[in-house]
């Protein structure tokens, strides 16, 4: 592998397994007794919204309870590392999860594509408000004041966020690396494949083979927290 300036890091859940967050699929399941469509869509927020925001309260304040891991740490200082050994060095996080786990290890270039816990979303002005407490009983938007608040996040059958970013950020890079997602949520699951297309170098780091394993030209596999490290090691040393 040549040696890369721009890498585009896609993240899913688990990278935050190890601080203690349940993954979605396998294992104790994030949901909660509850089934995806039940907490996790507009039509469940429109049906039950009680229900929806009592779920999102619960997920909120226990991320508040959860400290980043050696993973989260190693990216933030390939970051910050990384542009000082190559010229034109440049990281980027795009992650799943909506945990605020990347920003507390120190990443700063993070692209949210699923939303934030810590963010409400106004849907009348489109503002956005950092957001640490419940939104059960309904705030008003800070900024228009016309509106509840709802969780800034995208259910499934919503565009996920910034996607032209996305797809700018992987056609100037040259290496793709996917940590911790099972490869079964599109677009991220695509991504591999279009950074294929466009001629990066791909690696999977996860604990099991994801759905996609076989578009990745190298797989290492285990826990994020040995995976992620050595590779950061390696690549800053
Ligand atoms: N280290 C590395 N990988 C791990 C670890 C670990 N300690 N623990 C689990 N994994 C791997 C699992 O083997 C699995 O492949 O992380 C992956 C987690 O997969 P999912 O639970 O499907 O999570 P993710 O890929 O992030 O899900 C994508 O699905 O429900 C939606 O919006 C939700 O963002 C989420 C999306």
């Amino acid at each position: 592998m040549t040696k890369p300036h721009a890498i585009v890091i896609l993240t899913g859940a688990g990278i935050s397994a190890e601080s203690g967050i349940d993954t979605f699929r396998g294992g104790g399941g994030l949901w909660e007794q509850h089934r995806v469509e039940d907490v996790a869509t507009p039509e469940a927020f429109a049906r039950d919204p009680e229900l929806v925001l009592r779920f999102y309260d619960m997920r909120r304040a226990a991320i508040q309870t959860k400290a980043s891991n050696a993973a989260h740490v190693a990216l933030g200082r390939l970051e910050r590392e990384w542009p000082k050994r190559v010229p034109g060095g440049e990281v980027t996080v795009v992650t799943q999860n909506v945990d605020d786990l990347h920003e507390r290890g120190g990443s700063l270039n993070v692209i949210h594509m699923h939303g934030e816990h810590l963010s409400a979303w106004c849907t009348a002005c489109d503002a956005r408000h950092r957001w640490t407490g419940p939104l059960l009983d309904r705030p008003r938007c800070p900024a228009c004041g016309t509106r509840a608040l709802r969780p800034d996040i995208v259910w499934f059958g919503e565009i996920p966020y910034r996607m032209d970013a996305i797809q700018t950020a992987l056609a100037e890079a040259d290496l793709f690396v996917s940590i911790g997602t099972s490869g079964a949520v599109y677009p991220a699951a695509g991504f591999v494949r279009l950074a294929r297309e466009l001629g990066l170098q791909t690696l999977e780091l996860n604990l099991e083979r994801s759905q996609g394993s076989t578009w990745f030209h190298e797989t290492r596999l285990g826990p994020a927290t040995e995976l992620v490290t050595n590779w950061v090691d390696t690549l800053l040393a």
